[in-house]
């Protein structure tokens, strides 16, 4: 298993993750999942779908921009994973399509991926809407909503390595803990260890062959930078 959780004594969820990891959160709008993302995570490991908006056309809410906004988000994930660095996805994830999306950029990369589902009841997530300053508004919750219970009911079947349901009085007692188990990737190596790629630097000129410095400044190399520059 890739990601265990357990309810220690203290009635704190513990939820082990590997680094690096596809941490998948799915749940409706104003379910919480940004807000649990930034307790838990680093900013630079949460790669989220309104921010990737925002990148690519100005405003995290213009939805015409699903496609350029997406794309984006997977690169993200495949260049940080090619890195050993943790994902957490922040998007709802409600479509099977979505998640298989990132179900794959996983299993290319060979991590695990954990599916983090926010259990909270509909009227919760209609309060928590109606309270935020960026309103999504009942209707779209209520669709959502109903997309989710679906996913809930298939998504132990897509694949996902753990899957795991978090109801709102758990999202207070989780804590995670992440044990770094890097996949080896051209990327890491230690390039200090590569060959030398470029051919040795020409000698020097013996210091007394170089014409005098004139005002104080090197002599100009043959290129015309000054010949402190010339590499
Ligand atoms: N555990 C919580 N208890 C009370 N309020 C919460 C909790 N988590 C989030 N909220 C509040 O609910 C609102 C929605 O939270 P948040 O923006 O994190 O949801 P979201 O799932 O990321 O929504 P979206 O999918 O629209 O981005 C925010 O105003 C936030 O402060
Ligand atoms: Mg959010």
């Amino acid at each position: 298993m890739t990601a265990e959780t357990n309810l220690n004594a203290s009635e704190q969820k513990v939820i082990r993750l590997n680094r690096p990891s596809v941490v998948v959160l799915c749940g409706p709008a104003a379910c919480g999942k940004s807000t649990f993302a930034a307790q838990h995570f680093r900013p630079t490991q949460i790669i989220s779908s309104d921010h990737a908006r925002g990148l690519v056309c100005d405003d995290e809410r213009d939805q015409r921009y699903q496609t350029q906004a997406f794309a984006l988000v997977h690169f993200l994930i495949e260049q940080r994973l090619g890195l050993n660095r943790m994902c957490v996805v922040d998007s709802t994830a409600l479509t099977v399509q979505a998640r298989k999306n990132l179900l794959e950029i996983a299993r290319r990369n060979r991590v695990p991926a954990v599916m983090l589902l926010f259990n909270i009841p509909l009227n919760v997530c209609i309060e928590r809407d109606r309270k935020r300053e960026r309103t999504v508004g009942q209707p779209t919750i209520e669709h959502q909503h109903h997309l989710f219970e679906q996913a809930k009911a298939g998504v132990k079947r897509e694949g996902f390595d753990q899957v795991i349901e978090l109801s709102d009085e758990e999202l207070a007692q989780v804590r995670f803990e992440i044990v770094f188990r890097p996949v080896p990737r051209p990327a890491t190596i230690d390039h200090r260890a590569e060959p030398r790629r470029f051919a040795p630097r020409p000698q020097q000129p013996p210091a007394e062959a170089a014409p005098p410095a004139r005002n104080g400044h090197p002599p100009a190399a043959p290129s015309g930078k000054p010949s402190g520059e010339a590499a």
